[in-house]
């Protein structure tokens, strides 16, 4: 590859030239600049830490992996399309969806609708509120991840969207601060991997396009854009967006690893993020784009930034990027290009010869590429009106008069997928703490419901921001969801407990029950038990300032608690909050919800009643204080100098678990956990090779497929173990399996890691056998120096069980002599 140096960048060689009073593009964030802080902190690694070398030219697509028709084809349209077409078609245009690449009639290409989002169509009418990312990876079962991802896919393309921008695996929650974790799955990259790999498969099998976002190491929303200058284009910085400062190997372990399944799925496209990464913003880090991922990863796909995560034109384009959106400003009147780093620019940069046209076609044929591949070319449902006036980026009036609407509006899409969600929320709920034997409810007489997330949405069912009355199952911004109806913990629990005859009691106000008290309130017999509803909100664009639940939840399970003497608590939350309340000895279960959709009380209620066996187990760990979790946000910038804003990850592995295990913390609830109403045992941990006991250290130099190098996915070691259901209720038991790495893996390394899990149907008192593969990539670590995968030589230890802290059968291999 060539590599570009900073003298060339800088000296304008490759700089668009000012068109319309916008500059090609914006050099100062380039690779390579000599800023103070872009100091190596690190020089064992080749990598330098908070420095993103460039790498240059952007690879080609080739199609291999599947897509060699679908690529013939779509050489073929591009050989039709001008130059204007082609630049346009890489710029989003105003339009009724998120993102728009507009139709061009005269070669019957109704154009491309990119729409949000991870746990619905954002803001749609008629259409389903599925369980969000952070519940779907607290059910550890794949076929759920499947079924949701695939039904999720069905409704958009009914409402003609071509592309589901998500699935998430960045945040991947390396603070539990971030605004975004519910959208995103698990704290931990081989569970999100998988989340990733079923999801797409999904989608895309039900003809939707898929977009993995946000590539890469957007772990934070603070300041994850620049704070431009009041000036007349905004595009003067006063302080640069946050670049995430990451080493070699955590890049590739932790962040890159759930992207790597997301290309071996063979992902439409990808999402470059806000951030900066080490240094170089993410749609411009030729180093992230083309290097990792068309590179290393073989993504065939195309790259389309953030919203308004462009911040160049001709620099983005030979970093990798293939398309910007949404395309640049509103002018009113006008086509979109104006404003836009790309649309005119592009096409005078590639007239003067600045970019390629062969570079501009292979942009536009990895566009094509999926487009075909899923047939979208053929019958495809078209636009349902009712989702342009939602449509914030792009307002009704700079695109309604150039734009036609066929078919029915307001199309309810929604089938009969609410039954599946309701089993979904029952599938994703983790029961945190049970005893006295609490749950499940056996016909409780005096029911009190309590607190402000038990009832029903006052303010309206579109969710914009955070609301004080009424149940939280899904939050804000471009994630966020209209419910076409919401089954409320109140409702649910009031109609089941009206077939025992039984006395409900609310009281939905935080405020009243802190400031009153509740004594006063209930009738003089005590209640068989008291449900606590507690929430906690987050969003994109601002991070979480507490990990408390919010609406001064303590105090309100202290109220109750203080007063009943079996208070149940349940929460509906973005992801980990710490629970003060977990020790009370009148608190006598915990469960969390997470954001389960539409179907929240349904759900809860057949859990609660003991219909479902719960399974599901916690995809991140809650400490015990909020000062326990490391890697805090980089928030308090307090100087002013445009690249301040510096996020170290000197944590490097130590992410989540890894962290806590690697320091020996005690936790509240470990990663993995969640209580069941049986009880489970694990034995008999036996492992076998699967071809060859003795394997070679590095992998087979295999072309490059998506996902990789395909040696690293070939399977290497199976275990097996077997389950036993200890107890008298029938259930799903989730047995896990982490590896702790040899003694000759360098420093860092954590002391086990998530690497195998299955969800098998056990009924009480029976036995059944569950299995691990094992492939190459599970057992390596990334070597810096030789920039691949090594299985190191000596003895690892495979720990099998219910939990990260919860090992019950241990067994040995070697691999490497
Ligand atoms: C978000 C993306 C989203 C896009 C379009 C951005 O602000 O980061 O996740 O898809 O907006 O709404």
């Amino acid at each position: 590859m060539k590599v570009l140096t900073d003298a060339m960048l800088l000296s304008g060689l490759l700089l668009a030239p000012s068109v319309s009073g916008s500059t090609g593009q914006t050099p100062i964030d380039h690779p390579g600049k000599p800023f103070s802080y872009v100091q190596p902190r690190n020089t064992s690694i080749l990598t330098p830490y908070g420095h993103s070398p460039a790498v240059h030219p952007s690879p080609k697509t080739s199609g291999k992996g599947g897509w060699e028709h679908a690529l013939a084809q779509a050489k073929e349209f591009v050989e039709k399309l001008t130059l204007e077409e082609k630049s346009w078609m890489a710029t989003g245009q105003p339009g009724p969806c998120v993102g728009n690449v507009l139709p061009i009639p005269r070669l019957n290409f109704t154009g491309l609708c990119l729409q949000n989002g991870p746990q619905c169509i954002e803001e749609g009418t008629y259409s389903s509120v599925f369980i969000s990312g952070v519940s779907a990876a607290a059910s550890w079962d794949r076929k759920l991840l499947y079924d949701r991802g695939y039904a999720l896919a069905e409704e958009h393309k009914a409402k003609g969207s071509h592309v589901i921008l998500g699935p998430i695996a960045g945040p991947l929650g390396r603070s539990p601060y971030d605004g975004r974790t519910w959208e995103g799955f698990a704290a931990d990259p081989y569970l999100t991997g998988v989340c990733m790999e079923e999801t797409i498969t999904a989608m895309q099998d039900a003809g939707v396009q898929a977009n993995a976002k946000h590539f890469i190491a957007n772990e934070q929303e603070t300041q994850r854009n620049p704070t431009y200058a009041p000036d007349a284009n905004a595009t003067t910085y006063i302080q640069d967006s946050v670049s995430s400062n990451v080493d070699d190997r955590t890049l590739h372990e932790i962040y890159m690893w759930p992207f790597a399944n997301a290309a071996r799925a063979r992902v439409a496209s990808f999402m470059c993020s806000y951030n900066r990464l080490n240094g170089s913003h993410a749609c411009q880090n030729s180093y992230a784009l083309n290097h990792l991922l068309k590179g290393e990863l073989g993504f065939q796909g195309y790259v389309m930034s953030d919203w308004g995560a462009t911040h160049s034109g001709v620099a983005s384009i030979e970093s990798g990027m293939d398309m910007t959106m949404p395309g640049g400003f509103t002018l009113y009147g006008e086509m979109w290009t104006e404003g836009s780093y790309f649309g005119k620019n592009l096409t005078a940069a590639v007239e003067n010869g600045t970019v390629s046209t062969d570079r501009l076609d292979d942009m536009i044929v990895r566009i094509m590429t999926p487009y075909f591949w899923l047939g979208q070319d053929k019958d495809y449902p078209s636009v349902d009106a009712s989702v342009g006036p939602l449509n914030v980026d792009s307002p009704l009036y700079t695109w309604l008069y150039n734009w036609t609407f066929t078919g029915p509006t307001n199309r309810d899409v929604r089938g009969n997928h609410s039954e599946m969600i309701r089993e979904h929320g029952a599938a994703s709920t983790v029961l945190l703490k049970n005893e006295r034997n609490a749950l499940p409810l056996r016909k409780p007489r005096n029911i009190v419901v309590a607190g402000n997330d038990a009832g029903p949405i006052t303010q309206g069912s579109a969710i914009h921001s955070n609301y004080e009355f009424g149940v939280l199952a899904n939050s804000g911004s471009s994630g966020s969801c209209r419910f076409s109806y919401i089954s409320t913990p109140l409702d649910a629990i009031t109609a089941r407990a009206r077939k025992d005859g039984a006395l409900v009691q609310t009281f939905l106000n935080n405020t009243q029950i802190t400031e009153e008290g509740m004594t006063s309130l209930w009738n003089p017999e005590l209640p068989d038990v008291c449900l606590v509803f507690l929430k906690a909100w987050s969003e994109e664009n601002v991070d979480r300032r507490s990990l408390d639940l919010d609406w001064n939840a303590n105090a309100v399970v202290a109220e109750v608690a203080k007063n009943c003497n079996n208070t149940i608590v349940v929460t509906h939350s973005t992801g980990v909050n710490v629970m003060p309340f977990a020790d009370h000895p009148n608190v006598t279960a915990i469960l969390a919800a997470h954001y389960p959709g539409e179907e929240a009380g349904n759900s809860l209620v057949d859990l609660l009643y003991g219909d479902v066996n719960p399974s599901a187990k916690l995809p991140y760990v809650i400490a015990y204080n909020e000062s326990d979790y490391n890697a805090p946000l980089t928030t308090d910038v307090l100087t002013n100098g445009t690249y301040d804003w510096q996020s170290w990850f000197d944590e490097k592995l130590e992410v989540g678990y890894r962290y806590f295990d690697a320091h020996n913390l005690p936790v509240r609830y470990e990663f993995g956990f969640g209580l069941s109403y049986t009880t489970f045992d694990l034995a008999s941990l036996t492992g076998k090779a699967v071809a060859t006991a003795n394997l070679s250290a590095l992998p087979a130099q295999r072309p490059i497929q998506p996902g990789g190098n395909p040696a690293l996915w070939e399977k290497v070691f199976t275990l097996t173990a077997v389950v036993t259901n200890t107890g008298t209720v029938d259930g799903h038991a989730i047995p896990q399996l982490y590896v702790a790495f040899p003694k000759s893996t360098p420093a860092g390394t954590p002391p086990s890691q998530l690497r195998g899990f299955d969800k098998v149907w056990v009924p009480a008192g029976e036995t059944k056998t569950v299995t691990f593969d094992l492939m190459r990539r599970d057992v390596s670590y990334w070597d810096v120096v030789a920039q691949d995968w090594r299985i190191p030589t000596g003895q690892f230890t495979f720990h099998a069980g219910f939990s990260s802290r919860d090992f019950r059968a241990n067994t040995t291999a070697s691999f490497v002599r």
